[in-house]
């Protein structure tokens, strides 16, 4: 991806390390010095087929505070699509109606399938249990804020590593600094076999673990927490052999030497123990707030308006 201008955001896949890091460099350039109206007169379309609360948010605020203006669909049953309308021809439609689309979808490829039938970039804001490359840019600019270097890090990562698209998206890009990680979830949750063969042929070190006590000695940097997502279980009786298996407290904080960085792109249910919160381990409400910059930065990169 040598320019982002008029490109879609479909997967981390899509993208090279120098394009990463040039989303990372932009949001803190955004950050530090609030670059103002580069959306202006720029429309955004946030189409949301899946409940959110960070990602529409926040991608309508960094609309807002660059000077473009911003609508579009929160609640699926409120658009045509409820008539019976194919999501080729709400997208089609819509395209004629913004400069960029942002798109949650349940079904995996659905972002792809729009950034296929319009000109106009669309950015993926999740689509099922694949991907969600912004989360992934926000978490690495995250990364860099807290660790200081994105290279050379120690990751593990908990919980459902099976549908949890946002830890598949950062395994990609972390693979791509390569830096070892560790994957820490129930049996039956692991991260996708063909993730963890992409590893092995870039040849980046990884390790499989069931539960955090055998993480104790990794000395880990960061911490990265994922609910289990109840909402991707065909059969509810499995989710409850899996529900509450992992809950940081102080004590796991302890555990992992007391420096691990707490993540968690957020919603959570009981995975972090309250009492966490007012560490400063804990990074997960500064990574949510992160989310504007990020968004800014990458809006402002798919339509010119930063360079
Ligand atoms: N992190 C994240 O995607 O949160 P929302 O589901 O609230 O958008």
């Amino acid at each position: 991806m040598a320019s982002f201008e008029n490109k879609s955001i479909v997967s981390i896949r899509d993208m090279t390390r120098a394009a990463l890091e040039k989303v990372v460099s932009t949001t803190a350039m955004v950050k530090k010095d609030g670059p103002k109206g580069f959306m202006e007169g720029k429309t955004v379309a946030v189409l949301f087929f899946e409940p959110s609360t960070r990602t529409r948010l926040s991608f309508e605020s960094a609309v807002l505070k660059s000077g473009g203006t911003v609508f579009g669909i929160a609640d699926p049953a409120a658009s045509s699509q409820s008539k019976g309308e194919s999501f080729a021809d709400s997208i089609r439609t819509i395209a004629g109606y913004c400069d960029v689309i942002v798109i949650r979808h349940p079904v995996e490829g659905a972002a792809r399938m729009a950034s296929e039938l319009c000109d106009i970039p669309v950015i993926n804001a999740g689509d099922g249990p694949n991907q969600h490359p912004t989360q992934t840019l926000l978490d690495l600019f995250t990364i860099e804020e807290q660790i200081g270097k994105l290279e050379g890090i120690k990751v593990g990562m908990v919980g459902d590593l099976k549908y949890g698209r946002t830890v598949h998206s950062l395994t990609h890009a972390l693979a791509m600094f390569g830096n070892e990680l560790s994957f820490i979830s129930p049996p039956s949750l692991k991260m996708p076999r063909h993730i963890l063969e992409e590893l092995e042929k870039l040849k980046i070190p990884y390790h499989e673990f069931v539960s955090l006590e055998e993480t104790a000695d990794l000395d880990l940097d960061v911490l990265y927490v994922t609910r289990i997502q109840k909402e991707r279980f065909g059969d509810p009786q499995e989710y409850e052999k899996v529900a509450g298996t992992y809950r940081i407290t102080l004590d796991t904080i302890e555990m992992l030497g007391g420096e691990v960085k707490i993540m968690h792109p957020l919603p959570r249910v009981d995975e972090i123990d309250v009492e966490v919160d007012d560490t400063p381990n804990a990074v997960y409400f500064l990574q949510a707030h992160n989310g504007i910059p990020t968004r800014q930065a990458l809006l402002g990169l798919v339509t010119g308006g930063l360079k």
